[in-house]
């Protein structure tokens, strides 16, 4: 499982790839809004930061607008993903933008059937949003195999990326159902190192190692 990070923070995406353990990156208005910087400056230093998939959204809502930003955003790097809302204007422009050859990402997905519509629109990701749909009490990593389940029946190509990831353990629940990526939070990604028993373990080698005569180092 490919692993991307949910965020606008350039700082975070630096220590992330400084650890080698990024994929690629997500972002939404909200979190480009977060760092207060200008849009094109944020995606132009994360594109410049990060080799892989780089998530960038659209905001007008009909066809045709989606368009004229989808094809300004793609000419910022050959890595571009285009992240299109799940409405079927949305959905008219991503059928548009895959016989284009431009990577697109829908989003806002919370319905296996909006996954299916994706899936059909050829959309190159899909992303159903697990936080949000535990936010009110349904079952986020439910509709994740419920996607897997659909797009292996018809041997769909469109990536599931899970996205809305609150905690570790959404991020081992898409591993164990087979989700191509899963994009998170850089807390959570900081998270997935940690064990009490990790850092119980190094204390005591450490002190041990204190022991040992006539240490190399
Ligand atoms: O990037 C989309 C998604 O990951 C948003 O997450 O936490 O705002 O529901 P959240």
């Amino acid at each position: 499982m490919e692993i991307f990070l949910d965020t606008g923070n350039t700082d975070e995406i630096r220590q992330a790839v400084d650890w080698g353990l990024l994929d690629g990156v997500t972002t939404n208005p909200t979190l480009v809004a977060k760092t207060g910087r200008p849009f094109l400056e944020v995606a132009k230093e994360i594109l410049k930061l990060v080799d892989g998939p780089v998530s960038l959204e659209t905001v007008s809502l009909d066809a045709e607008g989606i368009l004229k930003e989808a094809r300004m955003l793609a000419e910022l790097g050959d890595n571009v993903v285009v992240k299109v809302p799940m409405t079927p204007e949305g959905m008219k422009a991503v059928c548009s933008l895959s016989s284009e050859g431009i990577a697109t990402n829908v989003t806002l997905v919370f319905s296996p059937a909006q996954a299916l519509i994706a899936a059909k629109a050829s959309a190159s990701y899909v992303s159903p949003f697990v936080g949000r749909l535990d936010d009110i009490s349904s079952d986020g990593m439910e509709l994740i195999s419920k996607i897997k389940q659909i797009y292996k029946n018809y041997m769909f190509e469109t990536k599931i990326l899970v996205a809305s990831v609150r905690h570790p353990m959404h991020v081992v629940q898409a591993a164990l159902i087979g989700a191509d990526v899963c994009t998170m939070p850089f807390d959570v990604l900081k998270k997935l190192f940690q064990h009490p028993l990790t850092d119980k373990g190094i204390d005591l080698f450490l002190k041990d190692w204190q022991k040992v005569p006539d240490r190399p180092f």
